[in-house]
């Protein structure tokens, strides 16, 4: 259902539905991963020219620097970035269960790269009291299935200040709604008492306002998910 202004308390419904639907959602990812891997794949490929970058102004190599924004329980793309050697990543999210799932996933399941390491940062992306980065600072950011969860006037303010974050040559692999709307909300989305809202600027807003953040699309697709939703069963 499409709606108008998100709500006053959108950021503790968001996060009481995913701590409540972690187990379920996190089961159905493992089975539609593709996408994310193969997008993954993408964006790690074009990495290391963004880390060589970093070495060659500071003469060492330095660990690279990934920030992943609603990382959920971690898979598969947290786990896929820190198996990467010499590699930082900061995995956040707003939901308590996932970020509880992707510690423990991470301290007991994962195999780190060789000079790697995770730590991980709760609470909204878009509060600065939970993400703050010196300008410059990181090499990538990811944020798979997430931002569309921000209300579109915040979701054109973390494009700017994720491009204030990443060095000159940085990536970032990120979701976004291709349909135009203020406030998409569903009462009951994975289960009966599970309610959620999305938000979105549409393929053409949303590529206009990356450029206007100062991002250069390096590439892009409308990709259409075959979701087979059916959590309650
Ligand atoms: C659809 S899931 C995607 C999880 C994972 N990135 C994936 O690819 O499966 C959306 C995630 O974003 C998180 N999230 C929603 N709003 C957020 C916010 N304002 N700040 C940080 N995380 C948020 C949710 O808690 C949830 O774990």
């Amino acid at each position: 259902m499409s709606g108008d202004a998100p709500p006053a308390d959108l950021k503790a419904r968001i996060k009481t539905s995913y701590d409540a639907i972690a187990d379920v959602y996190n089961e159905w990812t493992k089975k539609h991963s593709d996408l994310r891997s193969r997008y993954l794949a993408q964006f790690i490929e074009h990495l290391p020219a963004a880390a060589a970058a970093a070495t060659a102004e500071t003469g060492t190599p330095a660990p690279t620097r990934i920030l992943e924004l609603g990382c959920g329980a971690g898979e598969p793309s947290t786990r896929t970035l820190a198996a990467r050697p010499n590699t930082h990543v900061i995995g956040n999210d707003l939901s308590s269960a996932q970020i509880a799932l992707a510690r423990a996933h991470a301290a007991t399941e994962w195999t780190l790269g060789a000079g790697s390491s995770v730590e991980f940062a709760e609470g909204d992306m878009a509060d600065a009291a939970v993400l703050d980065f010196a300008p410059g600072s990181l090499d990538g950011v990811v944020a798979l299935y997430s931002l569309f969860h921000l209300p579109r006037e915040e979701q054109t303010a973390m494009m700017a200040r994720t491009v204030e974050w990443l060095r000159p040559g940085g990536l970032l692999l990120a979701t976004f709604s291709g349909a135009a709307a203020e406030a998409v909300v569903m009462e009951k989305w994975l289960r009966e008492e599970d309610w959620m809202f999305w938000s979105g600027w549409g393929r053409e807003g949303t590529l206009e306002r990356l450029g206007a953040a100062g991002f250069e699309v390096v590439v892009e697709a409308l990709e259409e998910e075959n979701v087979d939703v059916d959590f309650c069963g």
